[in-house]
């Protein structure tokens, strides 16, 4: 039986780097984090949590669209096409559509190769017909695909509406990257649509707390990284939705003045100070499709939910 292989692309990944990454947020009037540290090990698991919530519709709106369109999906995306998954992570969306649009090769890119490393081989095991390849690689700066990725027809996959999570001139700078990527391909793209306040703010600070838990576990993987020693009990979990921004934003908020130290510094939060963790833009069809063009895309297909929550396109 064939066996996944294994590529990971250092350029911006080095642990030096991702502890600059780091400081340099800390040490910013507002303090920041990047969302990309909220996945470890067990954030990783608590975010898989959270997509079993009634009130995160996200996760169960896109996987209604997928199958109630799963033909009309798989007949735009064309056959012998790799498959290449952008932030795969458990790598069960793809799974869930590997049925219907039958990929010859399967690309999973994530941020941590060690969790690609534990879920592909069992996937190959259940696909021994699919050429499976893990690339590890921090597409959030730079997309850089392996040479050794087939040169057939190339479809991007980036479900979940990860987009969101980066500012409008990152997801652009992305989506440039994806268009000269991809050929004769293009992007099947799952993407979060504005809606009522009450929706959101349900989704985002849940009442089983466990949003708030994936946003705090933030300052362990912080402390683990650059040694810092930040107390999860000082800070708590909130949101703010911003409009004019079109956005949910994720804080954690300092309960009380605290200073936080690491090997070359310092920090102090004076007690309501907040460290901004996530962004999560909600766009309208209009306006992913604008972004979309600018990036090159000119052809899009487009479903949607029949409440208008979530919207999943094609784009080339
Ligand atoms: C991964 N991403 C699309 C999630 C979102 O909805 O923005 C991350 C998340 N943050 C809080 N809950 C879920």
């Amino acid at each position: 039986m064939q066996q996944p292989v294994y590529e990971n692309i250092e350029a911006t990944f080095s642990p030096q780097n991702l502890k600059d990454e780091i400081v340099k947020g800390l040490e910013n009037s507002q303090a920041c984090i990047s969302p990309k540290f909220l996945y470890d090990k067990l954030g990783s698991h608590l975010f898989t949590a959270i997509t079993y919530l009634p009130e995160y519709y996200p996760t169960v709106t896109e996987r209604e669209i997928f199958l109630k369109f799963k033909e009309e999906i798989a007949l735009s995306m064309g056959s012998n096409h790799c498959l290449i998954d952008l932030g795969a992570g458990n790598c069960q969306k793809a799974e869930s559509i590997f049925d219907a649009i039958k990929p010859s090769t399967y690309v999973a890119v994530d941020f941590s190769i060690e969790y690609l490393q534990e879920v592909l081989p069992k996937l190959q095991g259940k696909y021994p017909e699919i050429k499976m390849m893990g690339v590890g690689m921090d597409f959030s700066n730079h997309l850089s695909l392996p040479t050794s990725i087939p040169n057939i027809q190339r479809n991007f996959f980036y479900p979940g509406s990860s987009i969101g999570n980066f500012s409008q001139t990152q997801a652009g700078h992305l989506l440039d990257q994806i268009k000269s990527s991809s050929d004769q391909g293009g992007l099947l793209l799952g993407v979060d649509l504005m809606k009522e306040d009450a929706v959101l703010l349900n989704a985002y600070d849940d009442p089983l707390k466990l949003t708030a838990a994936f946003n705090l576990n933030i300052l362990r993987v912080v402390n683990t990284l650059i040694n810092s020693n930040f107390n999860v009990k000082d800070f708590r979990h909130t949101i703010t939705i911003n409009h004019p921004m079109q956005r949910v934003e994720l804080y954690l908020e300092a309960l009380r003045d605290v200073t936080v130290s690491w090997a070359n510094g310092t920090r102090s939060f004076k007690a309501g100070e907040l460290i901004h963790t996530e962004n999560s833009h909600k766009y309208s069809v209009t306006s992913i499709q604008a972004l979309l063009k600018a990036s090159g895309f000119s052809r899009f297909k487009t479903w949607t939910d029949s409440k208008d929550y979530f919207a999943l396109i094609y784009a080339q």
